[in-house]
């Protein structure tokens, strides 16, 4: 029996991106509602520990959305959808000042303005930020803020199908986690904000919530995914102890003036300058340290390149032989900084090495190595309205595509999700404005939905839902990881099939409240079919581009700069099409030929 619950908006996902969402559409009139997979207050939008990107101009008053918006574009290797560069690069100011004005503490700079970081490829100190934990503050202000609105909020509740007629989007369906029961929401419009797909790989900073069922759902809707084969891989998680193996160690160590290490002691980034950045990254140890008194040489250190560039580097150091004794390299900043200043500016780092390694960063480098945190590839978007390519159906977040391109930088993401949270939020009121959202849903289609939750209880002795999806994590990690050749992509393609198969025989055991068993059971569908969709776009995407690497074509191509790679699901199949990426305007392209001067 499903009970049955009737709102205008129906956000799937209480990040970042769901809260700022939901505000916004429930401030627009309309009736709204948040559906958590976890505890409110629990998403991946904390572990974007350093900052929020916006050229708020506080610390170096040249700073404007132009330089932001350049910076963004070339950091995604100029694959971003412009547009939403744009709109991310114009309106993060004021989202952040928004953020402020309900209760968020920033961290000041001695003017008493809200204090902004260096990051890896953002030409100017630009991220707001509060120590270590911006994202967990981000989250609390706008937590407090849902709750103080009213929002009904279902907490620990799994969607596993979108509903949808011949007219659209008619609502969500899921479980409880806590007593198995199943909910329907029937809505007119329904927003993503599931955030990634981090569980479909052995080593990640995403924890257990993140098995990309917001990219699945909206395949299975009949919406579209752009550029799956982007997957970036942090380049500084934990290595040691292997039970903490992949927690995130915050940029803003670098940004800080940390600096990595082989274990000859070398600075080794210097030797990874691609010829993309070399005008802009500096050279020498001594140029390097300047950075950091003075930004207007524009010659950033080399451990600031974007991600994607630092996290190669450090896998090749261990490749060759020149890594920490726990398969990393070494991240330093107690020669660089004083305890005190590491105290104050990095103090979940520090606790997070004191308690789980042992190590004290005031005294000691960190062992860290490449952790697999985000997708750029998402739901492909309109990207004024965050519409997906199904009526009533939205997006906003990291579960969105488009916005990063290949490669996105630090702190872009916490302003992605306000910025197409509100988005999202406001075009998901405003479409839900005169409908009711259809007929009530019939007994058959909830019946259905039901039977399907509960075909894992009703086989007996079938595949055990832990070793699949460990199958799974090992094919990607080893196979469609940091570098990937074809070779390799095709046999994760094929083992990938056989764990679909394996996955149709899966069966749990016990009962119907809180059975991780179950959950998981109905995760991996979602997990199998967006790591199919990565692996299809990694086999198809001939060149090498941010957050793909392919060994056999090591080299950006300009044919390939031109185009997207967009899956979409007929018949229960993953088909592919390249489509060209939208023309950007003449005043924008501007920016990128002055740059070139
Ligand atoms: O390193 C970090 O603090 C992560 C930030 C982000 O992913 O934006």
């Amino acid at each position: 029996m499903t009970e049955r619950h009737f709102y205008d908006v129906v956000v799937i996902g209480a990040g970042g991106a769901g809260l700022r969402a939901a505000i916004e559409a429930h401030e627009s009139g309309a009736r709204t509602a948040v559906v958590c997979k976890s505890l409110l207050g629990k998403a991946h939008t904390v572990m974007a520990e350093g900052g929020i990107a916006a050229s708020m101009g506080n610390v170096y008053p040249e700073d404007n959305w132009k330089v932001h918006f350049r910076d963004t574009m070339r950091g995604g290797k100029m694959l971003n959808h412009w547009r939403m560069a744009q709109l991310h690069a114009q309106e993060a100011p004021d989202r952040v000042r928004e953020l402020e004005d309900w209760g968020a503490l920033f961290d000041r700079t001695p003017a008493g303005l809200i204090s902004q970081r260096d990051f890896g490829g953002h030409r100017f100190a630009r991220l707001a930020h509060v120590g270590d934990r911006t994202g967990l503050e981000l989250i609390r202000t706008l937590q407090q803020r849902v709750v103080q609105l009213g929002i009904d909020v279902f907490m620990e509740c799994t969607v596993t199908k979108l509903l949808t007629d011949d007219t659209g989007i008619t609502g969500a369906f899921g479980y409880r986690r806590q007593d198995g029961e199943f909910l329907s929401w029937q809505a007119p419009s329904v927003v993503l904000a599931t955030g990634g797909i981090g569980k479909s790989y052995v080593v990640t900073s995403n924890s257990w919530e993140y098995t990309g069922d917001g990219h699945s759902l909206a395949l299975q809707a009949g919406a579209t995914l752009v550029n799956m084969e982007f997957v970036q891989f942090h380049p500084t998680g934990m290595v040691w102890p292997i039970s903490v193996k992949g927690i995130l160690i915050t940029e803003s160590v670098r940004g800080e003036g940390g600096v990595l290490k082989n274990s000859d002691g070398k600075r080794f980034m210097f030797d990874y300058i691609p010829p993309y950045f070399a005008s802009e990254t500096a050279d020498t140890e001594e140029e390097a340290d300047r950075w950091y008194d003075d930004h207007t040489n524009n010659r950033r250190p080399p451990e600031l390149l974007p991600r994607d560039e630092v996290a190669r580097a450090i896998n090749s150091e261990v490749k060759a032989g020149r890594g920490s004794p726990h398969g990393g390299v070494f991240l330093d900043i107690a020669s660089r900084r004083s305890a005190a200043d590491i105290m104050k500016r990095l103090p979940s780092m520090y606790h997070q090495f004191k308690e789980l390694a042992e190590v004290d960063i005031t005294k000691e480098p960190m062992e860290v190595g490449p952790t697999c945190h985000y997708v750029m590839g998402g739901v492909e978007v309109d990207p004024d309205t965050a519409a997906a390519r199904i009526r009533g159906l939205y997006a906003a977040g990291e579960v969105a595509g488009g916005m990063h391109g290949s490669n996105r930088l630090g702190g872009n993401s916490l302003s992605d999700l306000l910025v197409f949270g509100r988005r999202a939020g406001g075009s998901a009121a405003e479409y839900a404005k005169g409908k009711s959202g259809g007929g009530r849903l019939s007994d058959e289609v909830l019946a259905e939905a039901e039977e399907h939750a509960l075909a894992p209880f009703s086989r007996r002795g079938g595949e055990n839902p832990y070793t699949v999806h460990r199958d799974l994590q090992e094919t990607m990690n080893e196979l469609v990881g940091i570098i990937r050749t074809a070779p390799e992509v095709q046999q994760a393609l094929d083992k990938i099939e056989a764990l679909k198969v394996r996955a149709t025989a899966l069966s749990v055991e016990g009962e119907r409240p809180y059975n991780p068993g179950w959950h998981l059971s109905l995760d991996l569908p979602n997990m199998l079919r967006v790591s199919e969709c990565i692996a299809r776009a990694a086999l198809e995407r001939e060149e090498s581009r941010g957050g793909h690497t392919r060994d056999d074509f090591p080299t950006p191509t300009a044919e390939w700069g031109g185009l997207n790679l967009i899956c979409s699901e007929q018949d229960g199949s993953i088909a592919l099409t390249r489509q060209a990426l939208p023309q950007m305007p003449d005043d924008l392209a501007e920016l990128f030929e002055e740059k070139k001067q």
